[in-house]
């Protein structure tokens, strides 16, 4: 059976960005595969959180997660910094990464860029964790959103890396997964890019339904279309692309229609769209809540979790380990 794994960085809540880029999948792949989802908890400590928020989202996270349908029973869920085989192979990953590679990144210059203060050794070697969580479980598919791409390109080059240098086997090359679709990327409401935690621009699941309406009314759109059929501008192309992912088709169809007779308003769509976020969330908001107080639970989860995690970490260390020449005297 083919091993799937997939992770978040526990910053905040889970938004609908994740949903539907990754975690609407999760269920569909607990049920077919021998599937790993975690939280990413090292990774997030390179914003630097206080250590209650630390804890809190981690929290808030792995009730996300079982509200959004994942069972312990079926997949192995575990939070990152429980499996201590994780630093080990990150520690000996990092000495066959090279500094250029890891600065030429997207993902560390965009860093660079936003937070310019805090340029930190993690940042640059974010990569390399990310490689390590997917090839200590040997995974070969990553259900991940299209912001993940070259991360995942990296994870494919270092196991590729390994194998050759060490002259073995041991790592598949993992590829990003969408069951044979492409990979979305959910736009915010901010009028440009995609939905993000710290992009200030998401809906978050557990979002109550007034909150959810204040920020879809405010959404960025402009004065309307001039000419019939007219190519949709970013935010409005945007506003559409949410309203394809969360609502069905006859209420796109006819907001589509609209635009291009030049007829829309788009106060009659966003009223529409946050209805049907709404609908959409409102179940999971509920179920977030409950799972939330049950600490019983979620303590029993991730000592479950932990267990069949570093079962599996640790056998692929060992072989790492093997690999590179430690040897028992
Ligand atoms: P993170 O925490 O930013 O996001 C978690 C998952 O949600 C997806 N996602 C989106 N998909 C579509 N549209 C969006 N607007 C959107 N925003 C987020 C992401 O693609 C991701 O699948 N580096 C990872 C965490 C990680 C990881 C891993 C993932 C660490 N190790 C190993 C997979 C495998 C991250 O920061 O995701």
């Amino acid at each position: 059976m083919e091993t799937v794994l997939s992770g978040i960085r526990p910053t905040g809540h889970l938004h609908i960005g994740n949903y539907f880029g990754a975690v609407k999948n999760f269920i569909k792949l607990q049920e077919n595969y021998n599937s790993y989802f975690f939280i990413a908890d090292f990774h997030s400590l390179t914003t630097h959180p206080t250590p209650k928020d630390l804890h809190d989202n981690v929290k808030n996270v792995l009730a996300e997660y079982l509200a959004c349908g994942l069972d312990p029973e079926k997949a192995t869920i575990y939070i990152q910094s429980d499996v201590p085989e994780i630093p080990e192979m990150y520690l000996l990953f990092n000495m066959n990464a090279y500094i250029g590679e890891l600065e030429r990144t997207t993902t560390f210059k965009e860093k660079v860029r936003k937070q310019p203060d805090n340029v930190n050794a993690g940042l640059l070697t974010y990569p390399v964790l990310m490689a390590t969580d997917i090839l200590i479980h040997r995974a070969q598919k990553v259900p991940v959103g299209k912001d993940q791409e070259q991360n995942l390109e990296m994870a494919r080059k270092f196991a590729k890396r390994f194998n050759h240098m060490y002259g073995v086997d041991l790592f598949p090359e993992p590829q990003a997964f969408n069951f044979g679709e492409q990979l979305v990327k959910v736009p915010g409401l901010d009028g440009s890019g995609k939905m993000g935690k710290s992009e200030g621009n998401a809906i978050y699941l557990i979002d109550e339904p007034k909150v959810i309406e204040k920020k879809v009314m405010r959404a960025v759109t402009d004065s309307g279309p001039t000419q019939k059929n007219q190519e949709k501008p970013e935010p409005i192309q945007n506003l559409f692309t949410l309203m394809s992912i969360v609502s069905d088709k006859e209420t796109y169809d006819f907001f589509n229609e609209k635009y291009n007779n030049c007829e829309i308003r788009y106060g009659d769509m966003k009223k529409q769209l946050a209805n049907d976020i709404i609908a959409f969330t409102l179940p999971f908001r509920e179920k977030i809540l409950e799972i939330a107080a049950d600490h019983d639970y979620l303590h029993k989860v991730v000592t479950m979790g932990a267990e069949k995690a570093r079962a599996s970490a640790s056998k692929t260390l060992q072989e790492v380990r093997k690999a590179v020449g430690f040897r028992k005297f």
